[in-house]
């Protein structure tokens, strides 16, 4: 059915359950179909050259724009609550409170360092950000096919569009909910629009009243593609969903999570750095 699946990376709990899901997938047609996904760490690269690749927050915190103080606080900042962030023993509901200070700490520093609109272009130029491998495959595809294309990301939606606009991919099937900055009249940053979007809270509470909700709502086969457990909840706004294939990015702390994923995903591609898997499973669906 779809050979990618065989792939070393791949592993998956309930395999006759996944090729139900596929087959239905390609029963309901292009028409019914929306993909969802996350942007950091699953559009884009987790590791490059030997290191991390940057993710929208990384790129900003470690541009030229930013002080060496500011720097160094959004540094300490993601030293401290990175780790929570990740950590498999602890809850949800522990975690969510946490990563609202996160987040808020971090928007404050950066509406403090001068930063401006006319330098995201040249920031993300010099970024060394990469997609994953097969990306242009999937983006074009789903613009052939005019299958929507939901980018849900708790990154910084700014520079994760600039992303994808220097990669050449930025199709008119692509909407994006995401944390956006705000302006001001000489293009300097002030604060970020709400609502604040984080790891855990990706999901109805933060797109009601978005224009893409009310979209995405007829599209009732989905492809959900996410690197953390938070993103398993992105498609809980779509109403009726007839099926749902969740693939799961395990990037770090593979060992330790990989009983977990493999309860919560379909389809877990451990240090996968690629779109193989769901650009395989697009071309037998579409
Ligand atoms: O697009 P996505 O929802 O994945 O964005 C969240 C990602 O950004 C997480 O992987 C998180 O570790 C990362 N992050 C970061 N710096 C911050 C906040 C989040 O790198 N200050
Ligand atoms: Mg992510």
């Amino acid at each position: 059915m779809v050979p990618e699946l065989e792939n070393a990376t791949v592993r998956i709990q309930r395999p006759e359950r996944v090729a139900g899901i596929i087959r239905s997938l390609r029963e309901q047609g292009a028409s019914k179909l929306q993909v969802i996904s996350d942007f950091d760490m699953t559009l884009s690269r987790f590791g490059c050259s030997g290191g991390r690749c940057p993710t929208s927050h990384n790129i900003l915190n470690d541009s030229r724009v930013i002080s060496e103080d500011g720097r160094k606080k959004l540094k300490d900042l993601l030293d401290y609550y990175y780790p929570i962030e990740t950590d498999p023993n602890r809850t949800l509901e522990e975690k969510r409170p946490l990563m609202v200070e996160w987040w808020s700490r971090v928007h404050e520093l950066l509406t403090q360092q001068n930063i401006r609109k006319g330098d995201i272009a040249q920031i993300v130029r010099e970024s060394g950000v990469m997609l994953r491998d097969g990306f242009k495959e999937l983006f074009d595809q789903l613009h052939k096919y005019s299958v929507p294309l939901f980018i849900f990301s708790a990154g910084i939606g700014d520079i994760l569009e600039e992303i994808i606009r220097q990669a050449n991919v930025f199709h008119s099937n692509i909407s994006v909910v995401s944390n956006y900055m705000d302006f001001d009249e000489s293009g300097v940053l002030t604060r970020f629009k709400g609502p604040l979007i984080h790891t855990y809270n990706k999901n109805n509470s933060v797109l009601q009243g978005t224009e893409c909700f009310q979209q995405l709502s007829t599209r009732t086969s989905i492809i959900l593609l996410g690197d953390s457990m938070g993103d398993l909840t992105m498609a809980d706004g779509v109403p009726s969903v007839e099926s749902i294939l969740k693939i799961g990015f395990l990037n770090d702390k593979v060992e330790e999570q990989r009983g977990k994923y493999l309860d919560a995903y379909d389809i877990v591609l451990e240090r996968d750095e690629t779109l193989d898997v769901a650009n395989g499973i697009l071309r037998y669906i579409l």
